[in-house]
């Protein structure tokens, strides 16, 4: 029997040499680094990455940036050194797209490869017979995150995948929708004060839902457990379409409020709930509206109802909110995220269209919008934002609802995506956001003061920096910004010379890179989280 090691996938050759690597390119036993400066004493952890790290799979090509099957990074740190390993994750659809040679549960961009062995007539009488599925994938791409003392790999799926931290590999699944009923949830959990995780699920059975979900923390005394039977559902909001949804691939939480973006990228229902009788990729079913505004939903936290302020604002897509928070003083909530008003942002990562053009025409910016929490009184037409300095206005319509428009703190300048904060401060109001791009020219790695409107970066010709985590100092009393960055750095000329980048995150100055070796080539990672190592 094939195992997932096996070289039978060929490589294709991309312009971006992070996403031409093949399975055996992975680092599956951890490789020491070359320390260039120095790595600060306190920092003893590890930093988990995820993302799509192989994209041909025996005869199948796969087309789109979010079809990449994950490959999991650990760089860990202990006494000022730092060593790394790599392992294509072993979800099902990945061994069995290995055993098979191709394609066999539907992607994001690419559909399941046909069994050339099915006659016809097979193939028509799957339709037919409701014990057929289309196969959605375990193939957890997005990110990796830690749930109690368990890390899970997650994508928009309702699968999460937990994972054996030392291995990398997969150490048990679970579904979400076998406990509440959803058909998608994103990647981007949040987490409270006491550990439970919340999510934003998508269901498109009628009457076509957003729901938030809470899942508990793990059981410390059963430690194979699944969380998500202990699920709950905490509150359901109706889609404004009739036979769509809006995507969303994160969502917002304030101290007091959910926040759920309706936005005019919508999926429909329909084309999903049918996906198991066509041969259709998850995106195939998606539905630009460029002439629909974005609607911002609140839920209230204190009693888990939708408020009734109605906002809009002109047509915009995002994929990462960046934070949320009241501004008690002035009766608003603020949003933040990184935007693109261009919504061909998700065509435009359609592999062969990177290949060409990258992603010149859709650029994201951050974007600061204020929200008032009362209009009782408010005149129609007046800006209504009270926030000193704030270039964000929101008015009043004749309708009744509020029209938002964003302040971009830099005038638009600054082309921001994969955003962290000191996540500490989420909920929270901040003032530090740490962003970098992708697919850009002039790659780098910038922090935005939101006070000052300053914007540090760093950069280094032919490579491209990926998400910048922050590491608060512990015990660190300097305030937001007392700790250091992590990033994994791609060389954009070839597959050696990657590294891991660790910056004061005050300054935003180089203290140490961890160099890995020549023979190590590193894969495009989206997300990840620093691990703390117990004492
Ligand atoms: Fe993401």
């Amino acid at each position: 029997m094939s195992s997932p090691e096996e070289k039978n996938t060929a490589r294709h050759q991309f312009n971006q040499p992070f996403l031409s690597l093949s399975p055996e390119d992975a680092t599956d036993k951890p490789v020491n680094t070359e320390i260039v400066g120095q790595i600060p004493e306190w920092l003893e952890g590890s930093l988990y990455r995820n993302g799509p790290g192989i994209f041909q799979v025996g005869e199948t090509r796969l087309k789109h940036l979010f079809d990449g099957f994950s490959v999991l990074h650990k760089f860990h740190i202990h006494k000022g050194k730092a060593t790394y390993m790599s392992r294509v994750l072993d979800s099902e659809t990945w061994q069995r797209s290995v055993k098979a040679k191709r394609l066999i549960a539907t992607q994001f961009g690419t559909y399941e490869t046909p069994d050339p062995c099915k006659t016809t007539f097979a193939k028509l009488s799957t339709i037919f017979k409701p014990q057929h599925k289309a196969e959605w994938t375990d193939n957890v791409s997005v990110n990796i995150v830690e749930h109690g003392d368990r890390l899970y790999a997650m994508t928009e799926t309702p699968t999460i995948v937990r994972v054996d931290p030392a291995e990398l590999k997969a150490a048990g699944r679970e579904n979400v929708a076998k406990t509440i009923a959803v058909h998608m949830s994103t990647a981007h959990p949040h987490f409270d004060e006491q550990g439970n995780m919340y999510n934003l699920g998508t269901a498109f059975n009628p009457p076509n839902n957003y729901n938030i979900i809470r899942i508990p923390p793990p059981s410390k005394e059963d430690k194979d457990a699944p969380v998500t039977t202990q699920a709950e559902l905490v509150t359901s909001l109706k889609s404004r379409w009739m036979f769509s949804m809006g995507y969303n691939h994160s969502f917002g939480m304030s101290r007091d409020h959910f926040v759920i973006l309706e936005q005019p990228i919508t999926m429909s229902s329909f084309g999903f709930l049918t996906n198991n009788w066509r041969s259709a990729a998850a995106y195939d079913n998606f539905v630009k509206r460029p002439s629909e505004e974005l609607i911002f939903r609140l839920v209230s936290r204190q009693n888990n109802a939708e408020t009734a302020i109605k906002y809009r604002a002109e047509p915009t897509f995002t994929f990462h909110f960046v934070n949320c928070y009241e501004d008690d003083e002035h009766k608003a909530l603020v949003v933040d995220f990184c935007g693109y008003s261009d919504l061909n942002i998700i065509d435009n990562l359609y592999l062969d269209n990177l290949d060409k053009e990258g992603i010149a025409h859709s650029v994201p910016t951050f974007r600061r919008y204020v929200l008032p929490l009362s209009i009782r009184g408010a005149a129609v037409g007046k800006n209504l934002v009270t926030l000193p300095h704030s270039g964000a206005t929101a008015t009043l319509r004749p309708d009744g609802t509020v029209f938002l428009e964003a302040d971009y703190i830099t005038n638009g300048t600054v082309q921001m995506e994969l955003p962290k904060i000191n996540y500490d401060r989420n909920t929270k109001k901040h003032r530090y956001v740490y962003g970098t791009t992708l697919f850009s020219k002039e790659p780098k790695l910038m922090k935005l003061d939101l006070e000052t409107k300053q914007v540090l970066e760093w950069q280094e010709q032919g490579y491209q920096a990926g998400e910048p985590v922050f590491v608060p100092r512990p015990g660190g009393s300097g305030g937001e910004d007392d700790g250091i960055i992590l990033s994994p750095v791609l060389s954009t000329k070839g597959n050696e010379g990657c590294f891991l980048l660790v910056l004061d995150a005050k300054t935003f100055k180089e203290i140490a890179r961890a160099k890995t070796p020549d023979s190590v080539k590193m894969s495009l990672s989206f997300h990840g989280s620093y691990v703390q190592s117990k004492q």
